[in-house]
This record gives structure tokens, sequence and C-alpha cells, in this order.
């Protein structure tokens, strides 16, 4: 539905069965009832709003990854949408937000940020890593007008790729390793996430994808729970033109694109001058066999190219260490049998600290261990790694960023954009969901 200045979507999570796997059917829990969901398209100046509706047996709550939100639209892990068919609240209750629980709700993104290639998923407290490994995620493209302008290649050239990793059983269902509650993180399986044996790109194990010889435009979303991919292709070449949450200002040749879970990479594949027939690879080179293959490009034959890769890509302002209003530190550490920042578990009512709305501050996280710290709403721009500078796959403008063990990340957090509690917290989501987590108040 569309009025003057907002486009209006209904979504539905429902239990559903499908095909991932040719031959077998799996259940799935997805938006709209296929994984991923929905692949929604807007436009900086256009708002919109998303009403989900749950059909799901258990709560949930729906964020947007990478969105300037309002905070009450930004999934809070407890601001939760009851299922439907769940017994009502008495009339008249509230939960603990203050927000009336329903089996509905409105997600409101008034779309100011710039063009960039975001994702949806599930938030809700303590399940996170199920219910996304359930299939509740899908991907949330932005464009603008800067984006538009460009000679990029777009229509059936421009390929949203959400990869993530799953494991089924013989029966086809999915296999989400059971948690043992009593001692969190003793399974050392656990401890480093929950992995999956086989590669999904867009739901579909090492798919094939037939393509003309030119330039095509690959966003990469690294859907996992918690695994870390080395992308890179067998022929051809890729440079990155744009980082999570936007364009960068100029192209970037890369051999091969790291990715945490959470974070996204914005490529151009040029197939140019390659044969017809020619199969082109894409493989994960940290993995190995079925963790390996990730999806195949199969060269149909020579085709007009009118795209091209300019030298000016969009002009991101570059934050100026000496615009930090602040320095904040954020250890990310296993203790005490949790997963915690700064020695603390999450607490749905507790905040770690407050910044003012519009200001830049300078924040480093150190780390035990691989963690992908995330920030909801505010984007930002890696400063440092190690005792280096940023390394290319740190470029741009960013909300995740993977933190390596006993390393040292900083960056300038621009907090523009809402007022309210938001989080950061370690995007591998069974660290998540084993409180690794924290809230913080723009104010
Ligand atoms: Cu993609 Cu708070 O998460
Ligand atoms: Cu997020
Ligand atoms: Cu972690």
């Amino acid at each position: 539905r569309v009025t003057a200045d907002t486009d209006h979507y209904l979504v539905t999570q429902r239990v559903a069965r499908v095909e991932l796997i040719p031959g077998t059917t799996t259940e799935i829990w997805g938006y709209d009832g296929v994984f991923p969901g929905p692949t929604f398209r807007g436009r900086r100046g256009r708002r919109m709003v998303v009403t989900v509706r749950n059909e799901l047996p258990v709560p949930t709550s729906t964020h947007l990854h990478g969105g300037v939100t309002p905070a009450g639209s930004d999934g809070f892990p407890t601001d939760l949408i009851l299922p439907a068919g769940y017994s009502p609240a008495p009339p008249g209750h509230h939960g603990a937000s203050g927000r009336h629980h329903d089996t509905t709700r409105d997600y409101t993104y008034p779309m100011t940020q710039r063009a960039a290639t975001l994702w949806y998923h599930d938030h809700r407290m303590d399940f996170t890593g199920p219910q996304v490994w359930r299939g509740l995620a899908g991907l949330f493209l932005i464009t603008d007008e800067v984006e538009a302008a460009l000679p990029l290649p777009r229509g059936d050239r421009d390929l949203p790729l959400m990869i993530c990793d799953r494991s089924f059983a013989a029966d086809g269902s999915l296999k989400y390793p059971q948690r043992d509650m009593t001692h969190p993180g003793a399974d050392g399986l656990f401890h480093a996430g929950i992995f999956g044996d086989v590669i999904l790109v867009n739901g579909a194990p090492w798919p094939r994808a037939e393509v003309p010889a030119v330039r095509h435009r690959l966003r990469l979303v690294n859907g996992s729970n918690a695994r870390r991919y080395r992308l890179s292709l067998s022929a051809g070449t890729i440079t990155q033109i744009g980082s999570d949450a936007g364009l960068l200002s100029a192209p970037l040749p890369r051999e091969d694109v790291l990715l945490a879970p959470g974070e996204r990479s914005d490529v151009i594949a040029d197939f140019t001058g390659l044969p017809a027939g020619t199969e082109v690879t894409m493989t994960n080179t940290l993995g190995e066999g079925p963790t390996a293959d990730v999806m195949r490009f199969v060269i149909t034959g020579p085709a007009a190219d009118d795209s091209r890769i300019p030298a000016t890509l969009a002009t991101p302002e570059t934050l100026d260490r000496t615009r930090a209003v602040a320095e904040r530190r954020f250890d990310f550490r296993f203790g005490g049998g949790r997963w915690t920042i700064n020695n603390q578990p999450y607490d749905p009512a507790a905040t770690i600290c407050s910044v003012r709305e519009g200001t830049v501050e300078l924040w480093r996280f150190t780390s035990d261990f691989h963690h992908p710290v995330h920030v909801h709403m505010a984007h930002f721009q890696v400063l440092s790694r190690g005792v280096n500078g940023p390394e290319p796959g740190d470029a741009g403008w960013k909300d995740t960023v993977d933190v390596r063990p006993y390393e040292t990340v900083q960056v300038l957090v621009d907090f523009t954009g809402h007022r309210g509690r938001y989080m950061l917290h370690c995007h591998n989501l069974e660290h998540e969901d084993m409180a690794m987590m924290a809230n913080f108040d723009i104010v």
C-alpha cells in the first residue's frame, strides 16, 4: 500500500514447508513463509512502515540491521510481538516496556539514511540464534539519488546474495544443536557459536547462476549465526564499492572479501571477456569441502554492458578523531560462564553509557576471541585495528566490525539520528544469546 509519503507493507511470520535442499522439504519459520524473507526496497526520503504479524508459536522481535531507526521500532529484544493464538494479556495490561503487547506490530523506518544494503532479522532475547537459524531473516535495500545516478550494474545484474550456513537432518529438517543451559559455553562447539555444514545463498545450497560476461553487482551479506567467510572468485575481478552502511568514496580492488556475521560488502564482479561456458566459482577460502563451496556463475556469452565503475562513488564524510567528544572502552570477554561486555552479562533494564545525539565518540573494542561487534542506530568508521591503520575491509561506513582475538579496534561512532535506548552486541548470535549485549542511551 502506498500513500503520499509512506510505503506500507504487511509481512506475516509463519511456519512453512519449503524446498531448500532439492528433493526434500524443510520446515522453516519465515517472514511470509519464505527463506530468506521478502526483499524490501526503500528509497531515501520515503518513509516505510512494515506491519509484522506473528503467526509463529513463539514471541518475536524484528530488527532492521543497519537501520537509522527510532528506538520504538528498533526491535528491542524484550519488545515482543506475541504469537497470534497465544492467550491475550488482560485488557489494559502493558508489558515491561510500557508498550501494549500485541500479535502485530508496525515498525516505522524514516529512510533518512544513505543508500546501503541492510538486512532484517529476529532479535528476541535469548533466542535470536535459533529463531534466525529457522529462517527469520531477509534483505532490505535502500537507494538514494547519489546511487541512482551512478552507472552501476542494475536490474538482473544487481544480485543481492544472503550467505549463511545451516545443517539439515536426513529428513530435511533444520538441525540446531540443543543448548545446555546449565553449562552455557561448556560445549566447545557451542562456545564458538553454531556452525552449519552447508552454505546457502538466498536459501539454496551451491546454487548456479547463468550470467553474461559483463559486470555484475554482488551485494554480499553474511547472515550466518557464527561463521566468517573469506570469499573469492575463480575468474574475473572483484572491486568493492560499498560497505555495511553505504557506498565507499572510491572503488577498492580486492583479492577476496572477509565477512564476519552481520557484515556486508557491495562489490562489482567483472566477468568481461570470459568465454561462454566458463564456470566461475565463489569459494569461501576459510571453509573446506561443502563449507568452501558457495556458488557458481556460468558464463552464457558476451553481451552489451553500459555499466562502469566510476572513480568517485559517493562523497561520504570522513570522521576525524578530533571530533570525538568522549572515549570509551568495551571489552568483549568470556567470564563467569557467560559472554560479557565490560564483565557484565546483558541486563535489559541496565545501560552501559549515555551519549549525546548528534555527537561523535571514539569507542575502543577489545576482545578475547573473534567477536563481530555491532552497534544499533549509529554508524561508525574504523580508525585503527591493532597497531596498524584500518585494513581494506574496514573501509567506509560500518555498523559491524570483526574484532579478532586479543585485538583492539578503535572506531569513530556518529550518534546522529534518534534519541532513545539502543544496543551494542556481539553478532555471533550464540554469544548474543548468552548475554554478550549491552544497552546504551542516546540523549
Ligand atoms: Cu543484526 Cu542487534 O543485530
Ligand atoms: Cu542491528
Ligand atoms: Cu562474540
